[in-house]
């Protein structure tokens, strides 16, 4: 039995969208310093939960608890507040704006003294030279230049650094939908390396993936969401790609 306290919970989460059942009374559980994937079939309800859990819907009932308290987040800006990151399936990078700009998109932070208080100047300096320190830390070695314009961006350097804006800001919780569903083999294998690494660091994840070889190989526990419901939490210890993807399919009964 597991005794530990939960770093995000939910429990009996609904979510219709008229005469659409989303969630039909989920319930999901992260642990601190694990990575849970979240797989199940087109439909299944996947985005609408960690929607839920990342502020963007509201549900209709349930509730959440972040460490053991109950939270209620109205908008996505109330949950990044309380330290859930979240990058959904459609990118939200700005491609005109360098790697930077990105990084620091929505949390700009001002020059210090008089300069940013009365003239409210942006201290891109800073910001620049903090997101190289980010980059490097996180061991992104596929982008070289925080100068350069995400739009000149390779797919995968774009999830990279999108990952790299979750991983900068989250202190809590870091949600990524399909992170490495557009990415050829190299790229889509240094994100699943960025996962480890932050895990690695202690910070819980929430990977969704149609890609079972990659949860296969990051994940701890994997939760499988089918029909608008959780079907069961399997472990790869216990239980193959096979088995995971017979139960989503209804193929099989969870044990
Ligand atoms: N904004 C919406 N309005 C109406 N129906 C919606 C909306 N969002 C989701 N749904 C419906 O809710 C159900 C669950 O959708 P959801 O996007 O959560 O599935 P998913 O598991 O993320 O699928 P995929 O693997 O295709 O991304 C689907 O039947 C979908 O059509
Ligand atoms: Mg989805």
């Amino acid at each position: 039995m597991e005794t530990r306290t939960p770093v995000l919970q939910a429990t009996n989460l609904v979510k219709t969208f008229g005469r659409v059942v989303a969630l039909d009374g989920v319930d999901l559980e992260l642990y601190p310093g694990e990575v849970l994937a979240i797989i199940g079939d087109n439909g299944a309800g996947k985005s609408s939960l960690i929607k839920c859990l990342s502020g963007a819907y509201t549900p209709d009932a349930g509730q959440l608890l972040l460490d053991g308290q109950p939270v209620r987040f109205h908008g996505a800006q109330e949950a990044r507040a309380a330290g859930i990151e979240t990058v959904y399936q459609t990118l939200a990078v700005s491609p005109a704006l360098d790697i930077a700009s990105n990084l620091y998109l929505g949390r700009e932070e001002r020059r210090p003294g008089v300069l940013g208080s009365v003239f409210r100047m942006l201290d891109t300096k800073g910001m620049r030279q903090r997101s190289e320190e980010q980059v490097k830390r996180l061991g992104i070695t596929t982008l070289q230049d925080t100068t350069q314009a995400v739009e000149t961006l390779s797919g995968g350097q774009r999830q990279a650094v999108a990952v790299a804006r979750a991983a900068a800001f989250g202190s809590k919780v870091i949600i990524l939908d399909e992170p490495t569903a557009a990415l050829g083999v190299r790229e889509g294998n240094q994100v699943l390396q960025m996962i480890r690494d932050l895990r690695n660091r202690g910070l819980p994840v929430i990977l969704i993936s149609h890609n079972m070889q990659h949860v296969f190989e990051v994940a701890d526990r994997v939760h499988i969401q089918r029909l608008g419901r959780r079907a069961a939490v399997v472990t790869p210890e216990t239980h193959s790609a096979e088995d995971a993807v017979a139960i989503m399919t209804g193929a099989k009964q969870a044990a």
